[in-house]
């Protein structure tokens, strides 16, 4: 294997899964989906479009702050103020990428730039260079490539290598293509662009016909280096090409498919598990790689011919994307250590503090719930549980419901330390609990986003729960997990109060502070 059959994975989870209608995500969280990235192993993390606010400048900046190992990028327009704000919020990262484009497809050209195809090739020229002030590594994209004439296509990519773009991006924007004539196409693009050797070539695909991961790789197959995709495949509308999907497409059939990525394919499950909780966007059960039933066999013929031999049903382990096979069974009797040994085994290396702080919860909730499965402990060490010197801190509930009402919710809840309690009526047991809190903390953030999933099987099972607040354009999400789901619920939204009130405080404090709480992280 040689290195030129290395795949870049440029991750957008940050920029275009952002995007996904109802998936923002939070400073704290984008810095926190960009360390998991990182120690995944994208190659290149693309942080957000520094331009589109000063929340995203901010979060690009961060990350760009934070990241490690990836080369950190942000999106640009073909246009000098957005590029100056990209080159601005990558600043601080070790590798950094601009990335910018202007579409190239007569559609695009004529009726959403209204501009004449040479005056498109100026545009080329100038914001390339110009993005070339801040780093040498700049990517160009010729948005809605799939659909721009062929001839027109190359002589755009000459340009932008010209110009000095050293990664060429063809993206399938609307998501139109087909496999078979996609490899064609970046087979026209490596054949025709003479320069094509000065710049690796990448797509990026939309799934609007469920083709995304199929279309990348063939596009791999055909010659490009890179692909951008997403954790979970999530993205505007039907989403992006799938990291998980393309990763392990590529390592399990590596016989038609000889590349390599640098993916620690074991930290696949967690890093899904922790997009999908920050963004609410629930993983479906038969989805590929990460579903909770892709490694599951219900039918007897199956489980038969897994007990004689797993190759049978299975083309890939279970532990091979980090879903680990118990080998530590938890229950009330469990102590400090073996959790901790258990956490390792999860893949969490929590500190000291964290650590006392999760066993002080494992074993309230091993008093309250006979099985604990490790769903529910990756659940009580994800982000939104954590209640230690926050300015709301959950009390206790009693609520009353049923088919006779009025349903109320009797809550008890700390602000700044002191305790007060109230007794609210609501449309639902909910909706009181809401209220309750509404009436212990008045507040101007609305509810967008209410969202209740079982984390494992049983009439027991924990509910995790997540709530999405939204203030003067900012969104807050807020995250539990509870046997009860009032009480997961009321945690939840709590929790969002709670990121809320450290965000705003956050923006008195200055960059100092934000610094210092995202190393804290
Ligand atoms: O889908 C698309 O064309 C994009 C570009 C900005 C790369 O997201
Ligand atoms: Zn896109």
């Amino acid at each position: 294997m040689t290195d030129s059959n290395r795949i870049i994975i440029f991750d957008t989870t940050l920029r275009d899964g952002e995007q996904s209608p109802g998936a923002s995500m939070n400073l704290e969280e984008k810095v926190l989906v960009a360390q998991a990235l990182d120690s995944l192993g994208v190659d290149v993390i693309e942080a957000g479009f520094a331009i589109a606010s000063k929340g995203d400048f901010e979060a690009v900046q961060e990350v760009a702050r934070t990241v490690k190992n990836a080369t950190v990028c942000s999106l640009a327009r073909a246009v000098k103020a957005d590029i100056e704000a990209a080159g601005e919020a990558i600043k601080p990262a070790k590798r950094k990428r601009i990335h910018t484009f202007i579409s190239t497809s007569p559609l695009h050209m004529k009726y959403k730039l209204k501009m004449e195809p040479e005056q498109v090739v100026e545009k080329i020229k100038e914001s390339i260079s110009y993005a070339r002030k801040y780093t040498d590594d700049v990517e160009w994209s010729c948005e809605d490539g799939s659909r721009t004439e062929h001839d027109f296509l190359c002589h755009t990519i000459e340009t932008a290598i010209k110009a000095g773009a050293t990664t060429i991006n063809l993206p399938d924007t609307v998501g139109y293509a087909l496999p078979g004539s996609f490899g064609e196409l970046v087979k026209i693009i490596m054949n025709r662009v003479p320069n094509m050797d000065k710049a690796v070539l990448s797509v990026h695909c939309h799934n609007d016909l469920g083709l995304a991961v199929a279309n990348s790789l063939a596009a791999v197959q055909a010659g490009a280096r890179q692909i951008e995709c997403t954790i979970n495949g999530i993205g505007e509308r039907a989403g992006n090409a799938a990291l998980e999907e393309v990763v392990m497409a590529i390592k399990t059939r590596n016989d038609q498919l000889p590349f390599t990525t640098g993916i620690v394919t074991e930290r696949l499950t967690r890093t899904s598990r922790l997009v999908s909780q920050i963004t609410g966007f629930a993983v479906q059960k038969n989805k590929a790689i990460v579903g909770a039933n892709a490694f599951a066999h219900e039918s007897g013929i199956h489980q038969h011919g897994m007990l004689a031999h797993s190759e049978t049903y299975e083309i890939m382990t279970p532990a091979s994307v980090g879903v680990t096979e118990t080998t530590l069974v938890m229950g009330k009797h469990s102590g400090s250590h073996a959790f901790g040994e258990k956490l390792k085994e999860l893949g969490f290396d929590l500190g000291e503090n964290a650590l006392a702080e999760a066993f002080a919860q494992f074993k309230a909730l091993a008093d309250r719930k006979k099985e604990i499965y490790d769903e529910d402990i990756i659940a009580l060490v994800n982000p939104g549980v954590h209640q230690r010197d926050e300015k709301l801190q959950f009390v206790s509930l009693q609520v009353a419901c049923g088919s006779k009402g009025p349903q109320t919710a009797a809550l008890v809840m700390k602000v700044d330390g002191k305790e007060h309690s109230v007794t609210s009526e609501g449309n639902g047991p909910v909706d009181a609990t809401f209220k309750a809190i509404q009436s212990l903390y008045p507040h101007q953030a609305k509810l967008e986003l209410y969202q209740v999933h079982a984390v494992t099987k049983g009439t027991d099972a924990q509910a995790e729960v997540t709530v999405r607040l939204v203030d003067e354009g900012q969104v807050y999400n807020g995250h539990s997990a509870d046997p009860d789901t009032l009480v997961a619920s009321a945690r939840a939204y709590i929790n969002a109060l709670n990121v809320q009130h450290r965000q705003k405080g956050r923006k008195r404090g200055g960059d100092g502070q934000l610094r210092r709480e995202a190393a804290a992280i």
